[in-house]
């Protein structure tokens, strides 16, 4: 199969409180982003990377990454879903999408090899996950718990998550056009009524959100590259 991935990058990233989009905050040597993408171009496997950008993005030109031969780019939308789905408008048609945040730049081979291993369990597609391992707690508009949901069979969604290019993008459009609620590449083929897989994938794949995130996201860089 051919294997394609899609980062959306055309975020702002307001939560993190900065001026530049969290995406190319400074992590170590290079950005957030860069680091994001040495690990899909790393891999042997993906034959492509498509990357959506804020049309007026004026950082992604300056990295080294940039003219990598594998290397596409697209303008993203106003929303996530609109961002992947230009990309998904510029793919192999028969190719299969492995959709990663940019924001998890801590990304190891063996979570690709092992989701691109469970396309032969997993037709419809899957993605990688945790399960929930702390008690979970609904809060009441007051902020005390109002109620404790059981974590059984609850799993975190991670990224990449990974389906076939033509139904990601024939459900996601369909999925946006009806407004449904779409947070992650999952609940568009959830909204069609596909199930897709849940493979275990690794803790250390966080999601830099929060600047203290940065520090945690350093260490286990640093580990990987030991
Ligand atoms: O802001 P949030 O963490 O939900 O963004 C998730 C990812 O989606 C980020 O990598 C961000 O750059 C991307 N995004 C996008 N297009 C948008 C909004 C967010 O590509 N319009």
């Amino acid at each position: 199969d051919k294997i394609i991935a899609i980062v959306p990058a055309a975020g702002i990233g307001s939560r993190m409180g900065s001026e530049l989009p969290k995406q190319y905050l400074l992590l170590d040597d290079q950005c957030i982003l860069a680091h994001t993408l040495d690990r899909l171009l790393g891999h042997p496997q993906i034959s492509q990377v498509i990357v959506a950008l804020h049309p007026a993005d004026e950082h992604f030109a300056a990295l080294a990454q940039a003219s990598h031969p594998k290397i596409l780019t697209v303008t993203g939308g106003g929303e996530r879903a609109d961002s992947v789905l230009a990309a998904l408008n510029r793919a192999d048609e028969h190719a299969w999408a492995l959709v990663h945040d940019a924001a998890r730049p801590c990304l190891a081979a063996d979570d690709i090899d092992r989701l691109l291993a469970a396309r032969s369990e997993f037709p419809q597609g899957a993605i990688l996950a945790m399960p929930v391992r702390d008690t979970m707690k609904r809060a009441d508009p007051k902020g005390r718990i109002q109620t404790t949901v059981s974590r059984e069979r609850l799993w975190h969604a991670l990224t990449p998550q990974m389906f076939p290019v033509a139904s990601l993008r024939s459900h996601l459009a369909a999925a946006l056009s009806a407004g449904a609620l779409i947070t992650d590449e999952a609940s568009a083929m959830e909204w069609a009524g596909e199930a897709p897989g849940l493979v275990v994938g690794r803790a250390d794949n966080i999601k830099v959100t929060h600047p203290d995130d940065l520090r945690l996201a350093r260490l286990f860089l640093t580990r990987a590259n030991s």
